[in-house]
């Protein structure tokens, strides 16, 4: 390994023994760049002059998982999946990185159940199919700050947009930034691996900890939720020092456009930084945005279907699908949290029973979650009053409106229960994408599918449009109300028409798709990589990533060569040009500078 330092220096030492200027022990700096550019580009007539003496190979990397599967990936995330088929799924994260795990033999470190003395230990890897799970015993005096005060009363609602929900203590936020420092000192043990996957809202300072601890592997972070308008992140304290911190990582991934421009914005408004072509340039070089809707698994989903459940779990199923025998039903399956709108939803529930008594029934999943934070607490009575209050309107001694369960299920019974249901109904007030809508659609009965009722606040809705599914305010329980109804009584033909185009979306980009799309986006900023994927510019190395910002420089550079010599201002503004455009590539090059690379030796480019 050699650091680019070293190899800018050398190439530097080269341009100026050739060009006479005396040595100097220093690394080549944005002016040494400048002087450089003042000395080749008159001089060269091909843009390839100072360009690749390698292509770049970017069909053939397309694929990263497939192509370098000993790819050695560390997913880092607060909640790791439970790895055992019998154990439901809480939330999103963990149902989306499970698969990806155990495929692609990544380590995937999260926190175990348990608290420990914040001790540092060896990371305690435990074999999952090809990958490892390592567990944490997350420091115990900071837990209470970290998780339930600042990542889930703070940052959650924060997030979800709902600064009423919102509480705030500098304790937490310190609570916080030091689980974050014990799980980059843990991670420090797996430093060699080749890229971090940083997953959440509880992990945002991650990647500059791992910066700090010397980890110059590419790191990337995906937010799970939705990000919101900047003066909802103008609510949680220290956030300016918060959001510089996540400008430490290559990538970040968001689920939607909006989530993506809604981060942009709160950089060009507090930063002042402008993102061009999705690269925010900083003085720690670049960081890539991008949006990576997460999806679902549907051949699993089709595996579910297809499998026996174990006994207990298929009475469990069977003896929920007896209580709509013979009538239709509309099913909800979410954590209990405010976020997902449960309390309208079965407000809106109520209004099609009374103008069509008995027409159709609400089965409600809803297993508890954070349970220690007080306005979950308070939300799950809000959410079993409603579901009281309709009940007794509306319900006789053999027929109830709504079926609460309160306890978690398997994806296999989910997939049952997703696939009987008429009528799917998710109306979250705001949701990073909302897996259950996917799961819902991915369920149904080709010949004869249900309808999905879907707010327009969930990412989802970013992938399914109105024609597919029935978007609706989540805030007004009467459009949720005219939504269930329209399902109800909706032809077998329409629904066929709506199902059809939101199925090949979720065929068409599945999770692997997701995970392997990160994957890839995030190994562009790896360094060590063959030979033949790197270009030599003369004075440094770049790679694909930065290739857009070389073919600017590129054409540029063509231009200024086209230009006949004696129309001197057009020269001078086409030189503008090039000088422009080699800041902007000089940029990132200035920031590999300092990470580990394994370089090609150099009579393989001469
Ligand atoms: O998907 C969003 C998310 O907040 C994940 O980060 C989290 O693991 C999941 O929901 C469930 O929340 P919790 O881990 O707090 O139960």
């Amino acid at each position: 390994m050699v650091r680019i330092r070293d190899a800018l220096y050398m190439a530097a030492l080269a341009y100026s023994s050739t060009s006479g200027a005396t040595q100097q022990d220093e690394t080549i700096n944005q002016h040494a760049f400048d002087q450089r550019l003042d000395e080749i580009s008159p001089e060269l007539d091909e843009p390839g002059g100072a360009g690749p003496t390698h292509s770049i190979v970017s069909d053939e990397v397309a694929d990263v998982v497939n192509q370098q599967p000993d790819l050695k990936l560390v997913v880092i995330s607060n909640r790791v999946a439970p790895f055992d088929p019998s154990k439901p799924q809480t939330g999103g994260l963990a149902a989306g990185l499970e698969p990806v795990v155990q495929r692609s033999g990544a380590v995937w470190v999260g926190s175990s159940e348990n608290r420990g003395d914040g001790t540092e230990r060896p990371l305690p890897l435990v074999e999952t199919g090809a990958g490892f799970v390592a567990r944490l015993d997350l420091p115990a005096a900071d837990h209470a700050g970290y998780y339930r005060g600042f990542s889930n009363s703070t940052l959650w609602p924060a997030l979800h947009s709902l600064p009423d929900r919102m509480s705030v203590s500098e304790h937490d936020y310190e609570g916080y930034q030091r689980t974050n420092d014990f799980i980059a000192g843990a991670v420090f043990d797996v430093r060699d691996r080749d890229l971090f996957w940083v997953h959440d809202y509880h992990l945002l300072p991650l990647g500059a900890r791992l910066y700090e601890l010397g980890i110059d592997r590419p790191t990337g972070f995906f937010l799970h939720t939705p990000w919101p308008a900047p003066d909802m992140v103008e609510y949680v304290p220290n956030h300016r020092e918060l959001m510089k911190s996540t400008l430490k990582y290559d990538l970040l991934g968001f689920q939607t456009n909006r989530d993506l421009n809604n981060y942009s914005a709160y950089l060009r408004t507090h930063f002042g930084l402008e993102t061009t072509d999705v690269v925010v340039t900083t003085e720690r070089g670049q960081t890539r945005l991008k949006k990576f809707p997460i999806g679902i698994d549907p051949k699993q989903f089709a595996d579910y279907l297809a499998a026996d459940l174990s006994p207990a779990e298929q009475e469990k199923v069977s003896s929920l699908l007896q209580n709509f025998e013979g009538s239709k039903f509309a099913i909800g399956v979410d954590r209990l949290d405010y976020t997902k709108g449960i309390d309208k939803r079965v407000e809106g529930f109520n209004q099609p029973l009374r103008t069509e008594p008995h027409s159709i029934s609400l089965l409600q999943i809803a297993p508890s979650s954070r349970a220690d934070v007080e306005q979950y607490q308070k939300y799950r009575e809000e959410v079993e009053s409603a579901i009281n209050r309709v009940n007794a309107e509306h319900g006789t001694d053999r027929w109830s409106p709504i079926h609460y369960k309160n306890d978690s299920f398997s994806q296999a019974a989910l997939a049952r229960l997703y696939r009987a249901a008429h009528v799917g109904v998710v109306t979250p007030l705001r949701d990073g994408m909302n897996l259950v809508a996917k799961e819902y659609v991915a369920a149904q009965d080709p010949k004869n599918p249900g309808v999905l009722v879907l707010s327009k606040f969930a990412g989802a809705a970013e992938d399914f449009n109105e024609n597919e599914a029935l978007l609706v305010d989540p805030n007004h329980p009467e459009e949720i109300a005219a939504a269930i109804s329209r399902a109800t009584h909706m032809p077998l033909e329409e629904r066929v028409t709506r199902w059809r185009p939101m199925m090949d979306k979720i065929e068409s980009y599945t999770i692997h798709d997701w995970a392997a799309d990160y994957i890839s986006e995030l190994d562009k900023s790896r360094v060590t990589v063959p030979a033949d994927q790197f270009l030599h510019l003369g004075l440094g190395w770049t790679n694909e990533a930065q290739m857009p910002l070389y073919q600017n420089y590129a054409t540029a550079l063509t231009a200024f060569n086209e230009v006949d010599p004696a129309d001197a201002a057009l020269k001078e503004a086409a030189y503008a040009d090039v000088k422009s455009s080699f800041e902007a590539l000089a940029a990132p090059l200035m920031h590999t500078q300092d990470r580990l690379w394994v370089l090609p030796a150099p009579e393989s480019f001469a």
